[in-house]
């Protein structure tokens, strides 16, 4: 059975920074940011949206009510969950209207997490071949203002729907994944910031990706030239750029410049939203898809996930027949022209505008998020939110 991405979308915050902006405040030469680190700009997330919204909104936007009503599974993957017992699921349950015989459940391992969703939904089709699953990776990047890992903020969701017979990409089933218990990053839980060893991070991530794309070329029998494009994990793009020249040490000019031209073209949707963590994969996968013309049908990607940690798993996916049709690219471009840029002194102000710990009522003004679903406050410790649409 042929079981992949039947749709797939992305939602990112109505407000951003520019790089050069957040450089020029910081000290730092824009080009570091520019390019040594490769990000344009930076989503910013106001508190009137968090890990559940996000992800609700991605979904509300690719969804008809054929799927509403078919959906049988919420996996939804996250490291910025809202609640230790509850799973952030069973609120986009509700906010979606989703058919009521569903589970719903959440799943964490750093930024990994959103591949393990893809694999639990691949089982779970397998044995009910009518069932549809709505993958979500949903998360918001914070490391703290005036931090090394400032940069590398951002905020968003990406939304798939797994299906048999998908209409974008079949998923294959030849996969390698790999576990190393390493301190490169971590958020405990009494942090609403992460804690990371930056470099550390990269050398991990560069050396799992290494480990994995040799086993995985050497499971299945297979060279570079098997791979029409290979996709990243991106916490910010030159991260996915050095391990792609990692691999090209050895390859021909023509080789290098194949995937080095490939790739330029794909990060742009992951340089000018920035971190989302979970779904940074999958909005490198979508970036690619919509934004590079000469892609066909049939053509084989190799999808790197990684989560620190760590865990990783490199496997592949077949784009299908007529797969443009079946994007939202519109869609997304009208969202991200409709952005507001902000200044750094804004995004600041947004960015300390915390929720106090343990609060149990608060209301929020909802009427200046543009977004269809909305975080409205909190009542008697419970979460108040609010589908605009509904
Ligand atoms: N023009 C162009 N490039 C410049 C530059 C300039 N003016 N100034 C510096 N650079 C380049 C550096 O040469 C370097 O390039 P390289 O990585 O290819 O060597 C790059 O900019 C970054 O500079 P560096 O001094 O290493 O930055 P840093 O000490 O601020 O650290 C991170 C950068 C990414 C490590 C830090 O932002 C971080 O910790 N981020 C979080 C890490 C993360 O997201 N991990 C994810 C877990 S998967």
């Amino acid at each position: 059975m042929k079981i992949g991405i039947n749709k797939i979308g992305f939602y990112t915050p109505h407000m951003y920074i520019d790089t050069e902006d957040l450089a020029i405040a910081r000290g730092v030469e824009p080009g570091k940011f520019k390019i040594g680190i490769g990000q344009d700009k930076m989503a910013v997330v106001p508190k009137t949206q968090d890990a559940v919204t996000l992800a609700a909104n991605a979904a509300l936007s690719i969804l008809d009510q054929e799927d509403i009503d078919a959906i049988d599974y919420v996996i939804f993957a996250t490291e910025s969950g809202i609640d230790h017992s509850k799973a952030a699921g069973v609120y986009v349950h509700q906010l979606l209207g989703l058919n009521e015989y569903c589970r719903s459940i959440e799943v964490k391992q750093a930024c990994y997490s959103g591949t393990a969703a893809i694999q639990i939904a691949k089982g779970h089709i397998a044995l009910n071949p009518d069932s549809k699953v709505l993958v979500l990776s949903s998360d918001i990047s914070r490391y703290g203002l005036n931090t090394g890992g400032e940069i590398t903020q951002g905020a968003g969701a990406v939304a798939m729907l797994i299906t048999r017979d998908p209409k974008v990409m079949v998923i294959e089933d030849q996969s390698v994944y790999k576990t190393e218990d390493v301190m490169d990053f971590w958020r405990p839980l009494y942090s609403e910031e992460a804690f990371v060893h930056g470099k550390l991070s990269v050398i991990q991530y560069i050396k799992l990706f290494q480990d994995l794309f040799t086993a995985y070329k050497e499971k299945n029998q297979v060279t570079l030239a098997a791979f029409d494009g290979l996709l990243f994990h991106m916490p910010y793009t030159k991260m996915g750029l050095k391990a792609l020249k990692s691999i090209l040490e050895n390859e021909s000019e023509q080789e290098q410049e194949r995937l080095i031209k490939q790739f330029n073209i794909g990060k742009y949707y992951n340089e000018i939203v920035g971190n989302i963590y979970t779904g940074s994969l999958y909005l490198n996968l979508i970036s690619l898809l919509e934004q590079d013309t000469e892609l066909k049908a049939g053509a084989r990607l190799g999808l790197f996930s990684y989560g620190s940690g760590s865990v990783g798993e490199f496997f592949t996916g077949i784009l299908q027949k007529n797969y443009r049709d079946h994007l939202f690219t519109e869609q997304h471009q009208q969202m991200l022209q409709a952005r507001e840029k902000i200044s750094v002194e804004q995004y600041e102000k947004v960015f300390m505008d915390t929720i106090p710990n343990g609060i149990g009522n608060i209301e929020f003004d909802i009427s200046n998020d543009p977004a269809p679903i909305c975080f409205a406050g909190i009542k008697d410790h419970m979460r108040q939110y609010i589908n605009k649409e509904q």
